[in-house]
């Protein structure tokens, strides 16, 4: 495929709003929603944290790059991706080739509380999770800032109020 697809495709850290969002913007715009996370789940009969598990995470990084390449050949969507989908480059270039890439941030506060709402992160199951977070931050930080069209603030908006603030940055309010 080249040039630039009609699907939004949000990007960001683990706690920033990308899931929620999703679901919000694919109500408000009558778009399918796809989620890479989700897509593996189905494909390996497994929840994430498992796929890790028994798989390890270079696995679960291969089903990511299969589940975009699939995302490729369909229709305008609303895509939500894993927090890690930017470390391969080659993501990168499929995720620009399919819409606008929104950066979906908040700051580390905000992350650190969202995320330990649920503890299913497989990454950050360590014996100091915010020391994880930190150094994940770090190496990613610039990547999803390389790949984005747009970036957005998410700490202080709800689900609804983030997917009107997504809308209005694309101008499609
Ligand atoms: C990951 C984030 C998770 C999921 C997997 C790996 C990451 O998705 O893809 O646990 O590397 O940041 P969310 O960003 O939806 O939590």
């Amino acid at each position: 495929m080249t040039g630039r697809g009609q699907s939004i495709v949000l990007i960001g850290f683990m706690g920033a709003g990308k899931s929620s969002a999703g679901k919000a913007l694919a109500f408000k715009t009558g778009l399918p929603r796809f989620d890479t996370d989700e897509m593996i789940s189905k494909r390996f009969r497994l929840p994430v944290s498992e796929i890790f598990a028994q798989f390890g995470e270079e696995k679960f990084r291969d089903a990511e790059t299969d589940a975009l390449k699939q995302l490729a050949l369909g229709v305008p969507a609303i895509i939500v991706t894993g927090g890690g989908i930017v470390l391969r480059p080659e993501n990168v270039k499929m995720l620009q080739e399919l819409g606008t890439v929104v950066s979906l941030e908040a700051d580390e506060e905000t992350l650190f509380r969202r995320i330990s709402r649920r503890p299913t992160r497989p990454l950050l199951q360590t014996e100091n999770p915010r020391a994880t977070m930190m150094e994940l931050l770090r190496v990613r930080e610039p990547l999803y800032r390389e790949a984005a069209d747009v970036r957005l603030d998410t700490s202080l908006l709800g689900h609804d109020e983030l997917a009107d603030a997504v809308l209005q940055k694309l101008g499609k309010m």
